[in-house]
């Protein structure tokens, strides 16, 4: 059995302050506490990453800045244990992927919140976003992984992962005389194993009740990693807040300072508690925006040059290292599912 961690972030568009803090953010602190001797798993789903429309020509740039922008979040990629690739370099993943749609059910998919969600507003669906779960299964199971770290938007991805594994193991094992697959921990113990209470959610700053997405164009609410500091901080200045002229935590009431708040809070280092003691009660909206507006501008200036110290060469040789040691790994557990299945003897 593992319990290695594994997740990955699209490339579909340049990351945001969002994606940061709430994802690049704590996965790499997550690693920061796991022993030597277990895997960590950090992939670039680009496969996963124009299921919608995108353009095609930052494809590439944005992959190559997701991996910069885990560096500089913290993932150490000389770790023996740290495993860094690009699905699409690892066949299997596409080839799992069919394997799985065969015995995962139109139904299920149907189910998905993200598919309903986006496929609305778009005119022509493609098909790729219907079966974008079956291929974050196989992610998932080709790694034998239990703990993927990820936002509550997948949870319902997860719970299809972890029942597709059952599924496969009660109908195949026997053949084998082993499971296809380690079935992946219930969204209780992933949220343990995050140590999260309450889920990382920045908003836009122009439209608070919404949050911030690198999917929906909303230049002036979206701090962009690639953003100048300056103008960033601009638009800290002329985040969208409240008339109701006092500051406090409430993200139903006020939800604009709030969401200042908690980038006050996650930008410090300090906890929620701490940083409502010192702003709950004020009543100067401008001072708190100032204070946040500074800390964005710092952060982006710093984070910046931490990206610019790692350059595309060095990175595409870290991923051509990783996609060695993630091909081998992720054959192995093909070849058991395609003997399982009857594809092999
Ligand atoms: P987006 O909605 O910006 O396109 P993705 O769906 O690609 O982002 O999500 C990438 C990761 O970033 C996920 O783990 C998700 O939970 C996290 N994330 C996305 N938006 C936010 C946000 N506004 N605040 C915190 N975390 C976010
Ligand atoms: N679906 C994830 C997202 O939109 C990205 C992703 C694809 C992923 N495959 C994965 C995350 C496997 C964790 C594990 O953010």
């Amino acid at each position: 059995m593992s319990n290695s961690v594994l997740t990955g972030i699209r490339c579909n568009a340049v990351p945001h302050i969002g994606n940061y803090l709430g994802a690049f953010k704590p996965m790499a602190d997550n690693l920061k506490g796991l022993p030597v001797d277990k895997k960590f798993f950090m992939f670039i789903p680009d496969l996963h990453s124009f299921t919608t429309p995108i353009d095609h020509t930052q494809l590439y740039p944005n992959t190559i800045y997701n991996l910069q922008s885990y560096i500089a979040a913290g993932v150490d990629p000389s770790r023996e244990n740290t495993i860094l690739y690009r699905q699409s370099r690892v066949p299997a993943h596409s080839e799992l992927m069919w394997i799985l749609s065969c015995f995962s059910y139109m139904g299920e998919l149907k189910k998905m919140t993200q598919f309903k969600e986006k496929s609305e507003k778009s005119e022509s669906v493609s098909s790729g976003l219907f079966i974008y779960p079956v291929l974050m299964a196989a992610d998932i199971l080709l790694y034998n992984i239990e703990y993927i770290p990820v936002g509550d938007d997948q949870k319902q991805h997860l719970e299809l992962a972890r029942d597709v594994a059952i599924r496969m193991n009660n109908r195949f094992s026997e053949v084998i005389g082993k499971d296809l697959f380690v079935v992946p921990k219930p969204w209780t113990e992933q949220l343990a194993n995050m140590e999260v209470d309450e889920g990382i959610r920045i908003r836009s700053l122009k439209n608070p009740e919404a949050k911030m997405s690198k999917s929906i164009l909303d230049p002036s609410g979206t701090i962009s990693l690639q953003d100048d500091p300056k103008a960033a901080a601009k638009k800290i200045m002329s985040a969208t807040t409240d008339s109701i002229g006092i500051i406090n935590w409430d993200w139903k009431e006020q939800p604009g300072i709030t969401n200042l708040l908690q980038l006050a809070y996650l930008l410090e280092n300090k906890s929620k508690d701490e940083i409502v003691k010192v702003w709950q009660g004020q009543t100067r909206y401008g001072d708190l925006k100032k204070h946040v507006a500074g800390l964005v501008e710092g952060f982006l200036v710093n984070l910046q040059n931490k990206i610019q110290a790692t350059n595309q060469n060095e990175v595409e040789k870290i991923l051509a290292n990783g996609e060695i040691k993630a091909n081998l790994i992720a054959n192995e557990t093909l070849q058991r599912v395609q003997k399982g299945i009857g594809l092999r003897n």
